[in-house]
């Protein structure tokens, strides 16, 4: 099974107007990728990323409402992030996990909004240093994924991001073996869940702290089908080699 690997950058709470001339120079660097690229910008940024944004860039959200429309300050649907043009959003990531308390079944119920809009879903997990440091780490990874991720899912429109919550930002990799057990393991769990048809297709990317300097290293273990990257997404001169990366994988 090939699967179409994926470059996504995440630009948090980062960018204005001005940071739209990235998504052109990375545009122009990559005309033609052999990988997916996705950006998600902030809010504010959607429509007009959308917009100037060459095909070859997909855009998309960082967050959804669970609910469609209704009293809710300050919050987006998904419905509202397709009709502005994203055509992805990120679910379950650690930082929305923390400042918000997102659980699982918060997570789970976005997912089901998001993909009832039509948009594809990256849904993040990822294990806590202490966690790791009891050798938790596979049974957090198992038990968000049982929690966040809906029966209804296919390998078209469902995305798993690694996390490991410490490499988030930090600087600090896992090693390529511990990247490389766990991303095994989502395979198996997808395959045992959803069977070789949606298991096999989902695309599993890796998390936290990755670099022009270490994306090949990490794109050459088994089961990394590309990438969620936050602060190198900010600039195409540090993404474009990480997509570069990815392409030649
Ligand atoms: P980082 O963030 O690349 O800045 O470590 C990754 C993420 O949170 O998606």
């Amino acid at each position: 099974m090939t699967r179409r690997k994926l470059a996504a950058g995440n630009w948090k709470m980062n960018g204005t107007s001005a940071s739209l001339k990235e998504l052109k120079s990375l545009a122009e660097a990559h005309p033609n990728p052999n990988c997916d690229i996705l950006i998600c910008p902030p809010a504010t940024l959607i429509d007009r990323a959308a917009k100037t944004a060459p095909e070859q860039i997909a855009i998309g959200g960082q967050d959804c409402h669970p609910n469609a429309t209704g009293a809710h300050t300050g919050d987006i649907s998904a419905q509202m992030l397709a009709d502005a043009g994203a055509s992805h959003v990120i679910l379950g990531h650690s930082e929305r996990r923390e400042d918000y308390e997102e659980s699982d079944a918060d997570v789970r119920e976005k997912v089901v909004a998001a993909l009832g809009a039509g948009l594809k879903v990256i849904v993040c997990v990822g294990e806590s240093l202490a966690e790791r440091d009891a050798r938790n780490t596979l049974d957090i990874i198992g038990g968000q994924m049982a929690g966040s991720i809906p029966d209804v899912v296919t390998g078209e429109n469902l995305v798993v991001a690694y996390e490991p919550i410490w490499a988030i930002g930090t600087g600090k990799v896992p090693t390529l073996d511990q990247i490389g057990e766990v991303h095994d393991f989502i395979r198996l769990r997808l395959v045992r869940r959803f069977g070789e048809g949606v298991g096999l297709s989902t695309r599993i990317l890796y998390g936290g702290s990755v670099k022009p300097s270490n994306a090949a290293d990490i794109f050459d273990v088994s089961n990394v089908d590309g990438a969620l990257v936050g602060g190198a997404s900010l600039s195409a001169a540090d993404f474009s080699p990480i997509v570069t990366a990815l392409d030649n994988a």
